[in-house]
């Protein structure tokens, strides 16, 4: 039996402006997505998804997971003619919207396929093999998603024509978050060409905010490198600004990201797609970070504390 593993992850600056070059940070989270695979007598494949998951993320993304499956498996040169194969997913990564669980779960599967077939893939081959994955999630995706899935830590990403550029980057230590779940679905696809629609339309004002967002990462990285804390707290909520700028937050974001800052968080931002999912909140220490967490549990949503910069 094959197995293989993807990170989830939590993109700390520049989601959707990634996607047209602009360079964005993407840490992985300590949950991960597991896929085993096994080969058997027959043909075709079935897919055993036990992921824990946002109530009905699972079968409103179930057609795209197939597509992405069939994508993948074409990449890889497998033929499922001969073979019948049993994929199964699991892990303690949420499958919901904002944490990169499509991704985790096709680097998973690239991982577990290479490992049940000797095909030696290196991490490079597990990272193209998930951003194909991906298209079936996405359309156009930048890649920042796959990237963490595969590589794990935290990233300074770029997208430069088909380049997918990653520099590690190194925390003076591991700092606490709080991602808040506001258990609404979103569709990556759809927000990503509301995003590009709003831009066509409104060249000017889409030209200022994706410069501001351009400045505003280059800042937040060099008080990341240096460990200024509040001043990436302070950049976390002007990249949140933006975000809702751009059509991408929800009021359910909003709330959540207003409820994390009124209990300390030193910055919070709706993460990935946006327009439902996930919020992060930058939490440093653990009295903080359950001070957050409890605070959106009483709301009446799923916390969950982890780290970044591991
Ligand atoms: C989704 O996690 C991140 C987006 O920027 C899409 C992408 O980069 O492909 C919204």
């Amino acid at each position: 039996m094959g197995q293989g593993i993807g990170f989830g992850k939590v993109i700390l600056f520049n989601e959707h402006f990634v996607v047209y070059g602009i360079p964005a940070v993407v840490s992985a989270v300590g949950a991960k997505t597991t896929a085993l695979v096994e080969r058997k007598s027959g043909s075709g494949y079935e897919l055993k998804d036990e992921r824990p998951e946002t109530p009905g993320y699972k079968a409103e993304k179930r057609e795209q997971q197939r597509e992405s499956l069939d994508i993948m498996l074409k990449f890889m040169n497998i033929n499922t003619q001969h073979h019948h194969y049993v994929i199964t997913l699991g892990g303690d990564l949420l499958a919901a919207s904002g944490v990169g669980a499509s991704a985790a779960s096709c680097a998973a599967i690239a991982r577990a396929f290479s490992d049940e077939l000797n095909l030696n893939f290196s991490d490079e081959r597990v990272n193209e093999v998930a951003y194909e994955g991906e298209k079936g999630y996405h359309g156009t995706p930048s890649g920042i998603d796959n990237t963490a899935a595969t590589y794990g830590g935290l990233i300074w990403y770029r997208r430069e024509g088909s380049a997918q550029l990653m520099e590690r980057m190194c925390l003076r230590k591991p700092v606490e978050v709080v991602l808040g779940n506001t258990g609404t679905i979103a569709d990556t696809k759809m927000v990503v060409a509301g995003v590009k629609e709003r831009k066509e339309r409104e060249p000017e004002k889409y030209g200022r905010l994706f410069q501001d967002a351009d400045q505003l990462v280059r800042n937040a990285r060099k008080e990341l490198e240096d460990f200024n804390l509040e001043k990436v707290g302070a950049y976390m909520n002007e990249n949140h600004r933006l975000l809702q700028e751009i059509g991408v937050s929800s009021p359910e974001l909003d709330a959540l990201v207003k409820l994390a800052r009124e209990s300390g968080a030193l910055g919070a931002k709706l993460t990935g797609t946006g327009r439902g999912g996930y919020m992060v909140a930058l939490t440093p220490e653990r009295d903080l970070q359950d001070r957050v967490a409890n605070a959106i549990e009483r709301h009446g949503s799923q916390a969950v504390r982890t780290l970044i910069g591991v």
